[in-house]
């Protein structure tokens, strides 16, 4: 069986576009850091199984990733995606699912790993912004970039109107990337991703024409 496991903390508007996505999977599982999470009832009203592991149940980060590896294999993944999951992950954890995790971060890394991305690039006064589909590695946000896109920065933005322009296009890359992933599309590199038969247009979204 061809699973597919979301791991979440939140809202999970990404965890839902991809569960719209009607992606190639047999089974999507979706598991939360966080079992107030407000994707967790999205998931479960779209008939969707879930589980939660309270990271706050655990003393460190080791016991609580251990814990966290058990469930996810217990289901036995061909990817994991990381959709709005709140927690920095041990080494070990991320270099046992090295080449079939994956995250999305809302900046264009490099630039602007971590938190607070949209205020950080409304301060650093940048006129282009946007969001990166990315594998996972040890070094936080640095992993093999598979798609990107971005969205201009008008001069009225505010962090609230700048968030809301580049998680639209959040929805539209994760499922992309998470589909070429499981059609076997993408070749992963130690630094880089070549995207096979795929045209440079559809990993490099640029949406300039949007309303200011
Ligand atoms: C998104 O902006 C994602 O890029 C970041 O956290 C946010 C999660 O939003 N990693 P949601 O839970 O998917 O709505």
């Amino acid at each position: 069986m061809k699973t597919l496991v979301i791991l979440i903390s939140g809202r999970g508007s990404n965890m839902q576009a991809l569960l719209e996505a009607k992606l190639p999977v047999d089974r999507i599982v979706v598991i939360s850091s966080n079992p107030n999470a407000e994707g967790l009832i999205t998931a479960t009203e779209l008939g969707i199984q879930t589980a939660s592991i309270d990271h706050r149940a655990f003393s460190d980060r080791e016991t609580f990733d251990a814990a966290l590896a058990d469930e996810i294999d217990s289901y036995q993944p061909v990817l994991i995606v990381l959709a709005g999951f709140m927690r920095i992950l041990t080494d070990d954890f991320v270099l046992r699912y090295q080449g079939r995790l994956m995250n999305i971060h809302p900046s264009l890394l490099p630039a602007f790993t971590g938190l607070r991305t949209h205020q950080r690039a409304l301060q650093e006064g940048v006129k282009i912004h946007g969001c990166t589909v990315h594998f996972v590695t040890p070094k936080l946000d640095h992993g093999p970039i598979v798609i990107q896109a971005a969205v201009p920065i008008f001069p009225n933005d505010t962090d609230k109107t700048l968030a809301e322009r580049v998680l639209q296009q959040e929805h539209r890359i994760y499922p992309q990337a998470v589909r070429w992933f499981l059609q076997g599309q993408l070749k992963l590199s130690a630094r880089t991703v070549v995207v096979n038969d795929a045209r440079v247009h559809d990993w490099v979204i640029y949406s300039p024409g949007l309303q200011e």
